[in-house]
């Protein structure tokens, strides 16, 4: 099998014309690293994969619920309402998941649980609602550049939070 490796899509990129073309990306990125948990037993590749799969896929749906879907959700209310009930199971499945250890039996469990159903998720919006998105007479441009700025916004926020945290950890010392 060839591996090719997918990086992560630099935060806040979005090529102008499709923006579905961006959310694609997250989604190889997700699948490559659903494929590697599940296709190790060594722990030290769990424990990296896991939380990595959590925080990119928390990130996406943030991102596809914040503003994608209340943007495109007039092509086709059913399907993006089925897409954010999926979104709700794979938050449900999360949540479980961080109060496990990566590698933990349980855990395992949830992995596959999760792969299973965002493997589905993922194909709906790729086989039906981005397609109907690119079709549409829906101004992209505009699109690409409000999913830009909410995820620079958001990654902006996470780094604030995270410094507010280590200066409290100082503060302790
Ligand atoms: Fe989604």
């Amino acid at each position: 099998m060839s591996e090719k490796k997918i990086e992560a899509r630099s935060q806040g990129s979005f090529p102008m014309d499709d923006p579905t073309q961006g959310l694609l990306h997250d989604h190889q990125f997700i699948r490559q690293l659903l494929q590697r948990y599940l296709s190790t037993q060594d722990q030290k590749v769990k424990q990296y994969a896991g939380p990595r799969i959590c925080e990119a896929l928390l990130q996406h749906t943030r991102l596809e619920e914040a503003v994608f879907y209340p943007a495109v959700e007039k092509l086709d209310v059913a399907m993006t309402t089925r897409c954010l009930d999926d979104h709700h199971a794979v938050d449900e499945l999360i949540e479980q998941m961080q109060h496990l250890l990566p590698g933990d039996l349980a855990y395992d469990e949830l992995v596959t649980h999760l792969n299973e159903a965002i493997q589905v998720h993922m194909e709906l919006e790729e086989q039906q609602l981005f397609p109907l998105v690119r079709k549409s007479s829906l101004n992209l441009q505009d699109l690409a550049l409000r999913m830009q700025s909410f995820e620079s916004s958001m990654v902006s926020a996470q780094a604030k939070s995270v410094g507010q945290r280590s200066a409290r950890g100082d503060q302790l010392h």
